[in-house]
């Protein structure tokens, strides 16, 4: 498949199977894995072949279906205890993005309240599947929207600095972070992007960069490292980041280097704004500190291509996620508006009205 004029979606469903963007080749490749069956689109979600909290959900909704369609029984419970298993294999993907679980959940609770036969119910979960889908991207739509009101009103063109990739590749489509800024760029409010490279797996200089460039965003890509000294020369209005799992009190699990970035923005009194989805809070845990945080594989450290970065002896530590204290957000965006971290059981109120 050719390049996209600007519109990218992760996850497709196409004749009766799912076709994922192969985001682990970008952005040297732009090639699609077709997935059929619910192991496949596990291995799909361990290896990043899809990726970003959103995304990850909607793989594995579709990964349910996949899993479903395999289950060779008219029994109806006979049926969901297989489908149990899917689900459990699904969830054993990748600990951290709460969205992952919250699909699986709500597929489950398709099967279980779908009366009728095993036909009757592999439908339904198809069905729910394209719905989650679907709402995921007017949900980024919406994000978008209530980002573009509190962004700082200091000046006609913000600049602005993100960090991983929480655009349209992390969604069904458009993105949470990367909508907001996608929505300040598409209503003149964008000067220019600055993206985090994003170590160890650089998603925002091989991801973030590659949607800008889709989309002609005018994108500056930094390491990590720099995004300190870029602030305190003044090139940066506000920071905007996704979010993997966000606990009831608005303390947020991001990819590794988020909590750093708030850190700083803070020391120079530059807005922090988490996007994400209601389907990103988690409002069992009280807190971030029971977030679980995925370690990842240390040859992401140590390795680039062939070329192996370390002396030998070393040891390696590869959290793939923080947790950034409420304390240090600014606004928390999402589909029902923007919120104070602790006014976050406020959206939930919005979301059930
Ligand atoms: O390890 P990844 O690439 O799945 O991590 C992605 C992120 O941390 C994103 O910022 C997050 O999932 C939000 S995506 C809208």
């Amino acid at each position: 498949m050719s390049s996209p004029a600007n519109q990218v979606y992760p996850v497709i469903w196409h004749n009766n199977s799912a076709l994922l963007i192969d985001q682990t080749r970008l952005p040297g490749e732009y090639t699609f894995v077709e997935i059929h069956r619910s192991e496949d689109m596990a291995q799909a979600i361990k290896t990043m072949i899809v990726r970003g909290a959103p995304a990850i959900g909607v793989a594995a909704a579709y990964g349910m279906y996949l899993g479903s369609r395999e289950i060779d029984t008219t029994n109806r419970d006979r049926f969901l205890e297989h489908l149990e298993q899917v689900a459990q294999t699904l969830r054993s993907t990748r600990p951290t993005a709460v969205n992952l679980f919250w699909a699986i959940s709500r597929m489950m609770k398709t099967a279980y309240e779908t009366l009728g036969t095993v036909a009757e119910i592999k439908q339904a979960l198809l069905k729910t599947a394209q719905t989650i889908n679907s709402e995921d991207l007017q949900t980024c739509q919406a994000i978008g929207d209530y980002g573009l009101e509190v962004l700082p009103k200091t000046k006609e063109k913000l600049t602005l600095l993100t960090h991983c990739n929480a655009g349209a590749l992390a969604t069904a489509g458009y993105g949470t972070a990367l909508g907001v800024v996608r929505s300040a760029f598409r209503q003149g409010r964008l000067a220019r992007l600055f993206a985090d490279e994003t170590r160890p797996r650089l998603q925002g200089a091989k991801l973030t960069a590659w949607e800008c460039v889709q989309e002609g965003i005018p994108v500056t890509v930094i390491t990590d490292s720099m995004a300190a000294h870029c602030m305190q020369q003044g090139l940066i209005d506000a920071v905007v980041v996704g979010a993997d799992r966000i606990a009831a009190n608005g303390d947020t699990a991001n990819k590794i280097g988020t909590y750093s970035l708030a850190i700083i923005a803070k020391a120079h009194n530059i807005p922090f704004f988490v996007a994400a989805p209601l389907s990103t809070v988690d409002f069992s845990l009280p807190d971030g500190s029971k977030i679980p945080i995925e370690e990842r594989n240390p040859e992401e450290i140590y390795k680039v291509g062939d070329t192996i970065l370390t002396p030998e002896g070393v040891e390696f530590y590869n959290p793939a996620f923080d947790v950034t204290p409420a304390n240090l957000i600014t606004a928390i965006i999402t589909e029902n508006g923007a919120f104070a971290a602790t006014d976050l059981a406020k959206s939930q109120a919005q979301q059930v009205a």
